[in-house]
């Protein structure tokens, strides 16, 4: 796939690195560091990306903007706030490959997945059912099982679930299609994650999309683990809507304000029920403060509050350095970066532990999920000896070589550890 043949040794890290058009970005960002003043080996960015060093420059010139203008800021700020949030809508279209109507960076992932879903899951008694990945992120699952209670139906009867078969980790490709033509008819909504949470395995969105639409479903995803990892093309392939969060891939801090896509068929859907705020109402008209909501076009109709501006100008930050990576470079890198960390585990091949991610490198994205039957301990104490991934009960370790900051150095450096802490 990336036709590179990989080696083991140390020396072929360092010299991957030597040739890595993108290792100066790792310079652009903070690493944690270690007990003894090291950089950590930070493979979490699929839970939260690192900080980029010029998030406080961008910060700092809301705050100081706000302390010299207070609410004149609104309007006449170096960057005005009233229209801040459309200062990443081109560039969060390029990201997630839609027009620039299509897309909104408002409220957070969750927030956003209900309203999109009050939009467009419009059950009836013969087209009730969400479609989901057993085991889809808890969030997903409770904002799913909420909005078929919301509307009089029932989980045990609404919630249709897409699993693995008995023995494998993850869910076929034939499956997903031959559960959507079986029971497509009685599917309101296919929910589905863009890259499995757990397990990192990417679905076909475009494959999904038009197998959905050809049974009459609306079809959504949660791109919390795509966006920022794998490149995207959502006009082209045509779901109805998407949400993802900013801050794993993406680098916009702890809690930073979430996307939305909505495709352009909906752009004047204006008889589509929705949760409305001033925000989304037509900003021609939002100050006359009349009492009649009309939407604006295109996924900013779907904001209801203004946002958090020191959010997005730290979004801002990461954003800029993405756009200058850019996502075809950026994914080039992945693919070598993460058949790296494969091919090494490999060489370590051993009963106690199993890769779960799938192997073709068109169906994951930076994750490597490796499963381990040992209660989160090794997890632990790599993290005490300064190598960060994360843990997912009830068996799973979970670590991402970003390729905006990780390196083949952090790879090798990882796996050394990883197997000298297996043994
Ligand atoms: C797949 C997925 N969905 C939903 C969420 C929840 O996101 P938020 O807290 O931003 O609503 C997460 C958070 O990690 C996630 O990974």
């Amino acid at each position: 796939m990336t036709g590179i043949s990989f080696e083991a040794p140390e020396k072929f890290a360092l010299a991957m690195d030597a040739r890595d058009p993108l290792a100066h970005y790792r310079d652009r960002f903070c690493f944690p560091k270690t007990k003894t003043g090291e950089d950590c080996i930070y493979l979490c960015g699929h839970s939260l990306g690192l900080q980029p060093k010029t998030v406080s420059k961008y910060i700092e010139q809301e705050l100081s903007d706000w302390a010299d203008l207070g609410v004149e800021g609104h309007f006449q700020a170096r960057n005005p706030w009233m229209p801040y949030h459309r200062l990443l809508t081109q560039q969060t279209a390029s990201l997630v490959g839609a027009q620039p109507e299509e897309v909104v960076v408002m409220n957070s992932l969750t927030v956003n997945l209900h309203l999109m879903m009050v939009s467009f899951y419009r059950p009836t008694s013969q087209r009730h059912k969400i479609l989901v990945e057993r085991g889809t992120f808890p969030s997903d699952q409770y904002a799913v099982q909420s909005q078929i209670t919301f509307h009089g139906f029932q989980p045990a009867s609404s919630l249709l679930e897409l699993a693995p078969r008995s023995g494998e980790s993850c869910i076929r490709d034939e499956d997903i299609e031959l559960l959507i033509d079986r029971e497509g008819d009685s599917i309101a909504l296919i929910l589905l994650g863009g890259v499995n949470y757990a397990t990192g395995q990417a679905f076909d969105i475009a494959g999904i999309t038009d197998a959905g639409h050809r049974k009459g479903c609306v079809v959504g995803f949660d791109l919390a683990h795509a966006a920022g990892n794998l490149p995207l093309r959502l006009h082209d392939w045509g779901p109805d809507f998407a949400v993802w969060c900013s801050y794993k891939y993406l680098n916009g801090g702890p809690g930073c304000v979430g996307g939305c896509y909505v495709h352009d068929r909906h752009s004047h859907a204006w008889t589509l029920p929705r949760f409305a705020g001033w925000w989304g109402h037509d900003e021609k008209t939002r100050f006359e403060m009349g009492p009649n909501f009309q939407p604006m076009t295109g996924a900013e109709g779907w904001q209801l509050s203004n946002p958090s501006i020191l959010s997005l100008a730290a979004l801002r930050a990461s954003m800029d350095i993405f756009d200058e990576a850019g996502m075809e470079r950026l994914r080039a890198k992945s693919l070598s970066l993460t058949g790296y960390l494969e091919f090494l585990l490999s060489q370590h091949a051993s009963p106690k532990f199993s890769v779960i991610t799938p192997s073709d490198a068109e169906r994951r994205g930076a994750q490597i999920s490796i499963r381990i039957l040992d209660n989160g301990q090794l997890c632990k104490e790599l993290a005490e000896n300064g190598i960060v991934g994360d843990w997912r009960e009830p068996d799973t370790f979970r670590v991402a070589p970003v390729p905006l900051y990780n390196s083949y150095g952090d790879v090798y450096r990882f796996v050394q550890r990883f197997v000298a802490e297996l043994s």
